[in-house]
């Protein structure tokens, strides 16, 4: 995970990390889908919390310097996934400007139980 975090801070890559007692205790990344010059302008979204870190605003801040980092890198449409069950994201991401675009039936087993998984976009600049 230090590796990862380092490699896409050196190339300057939005990429945020919160620290308690000089520990990380949460991250968000925006990565940018470079390998397609037609999507060059998206980028995927993943981020997470410690459990005893969570529901007290940290997640929202991270979000929100994330993508205020990847608009201020050139990226005009972040995509994410994120299972149906899990509502505390949905709910943050719907907060911060997220749509959902799609439903990937039973795309993820968990220990013999399927779940769908949505996709989800927040896009800049819809009528580019
Ligand atoms: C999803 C996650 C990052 C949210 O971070 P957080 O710091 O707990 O969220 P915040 O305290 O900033 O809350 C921001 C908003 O998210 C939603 N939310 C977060 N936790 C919630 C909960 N337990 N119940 C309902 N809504 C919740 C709310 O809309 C909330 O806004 P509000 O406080 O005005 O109601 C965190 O729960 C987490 O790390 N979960 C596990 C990993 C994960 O699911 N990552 C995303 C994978 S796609």
């Amino acid at each position: 995970m230090r590796s990862f975090v380092l490699k896409n801070i050196s190339e300057g890559f939005p990429q945020f990390v919160a620290l308690v007692d000089g520990q990380i205790i949460g991250w968000c990344d925006i990565l940018p889908n470079a390998r397609r010059t037609v999507q060059a302008h998206c980028g995927t979204l993943g981020m997470g919390l410690l459990p005893k870190h969570r529901r007290r605003g940290i997640g929202r801040e991270l979000v929100r310097r994330t993508i205020d980092a990847a608009l201020a890198f050139g990226l005009t449409r972040i995509d994410l996934t994120v299972r149906e069950g899990n509502v505390n994201a949905i709910a943050l991401y719907k907060a911060v400007g997220f749509e959902t675009e799609g439903l990937h039936r039973k795309a993820v087993q968990i220990e013999g139980h399927y779940e769908d998984v949505l996709s989800m976009a927040f896009v800049i600049a819809p009528s580019g």
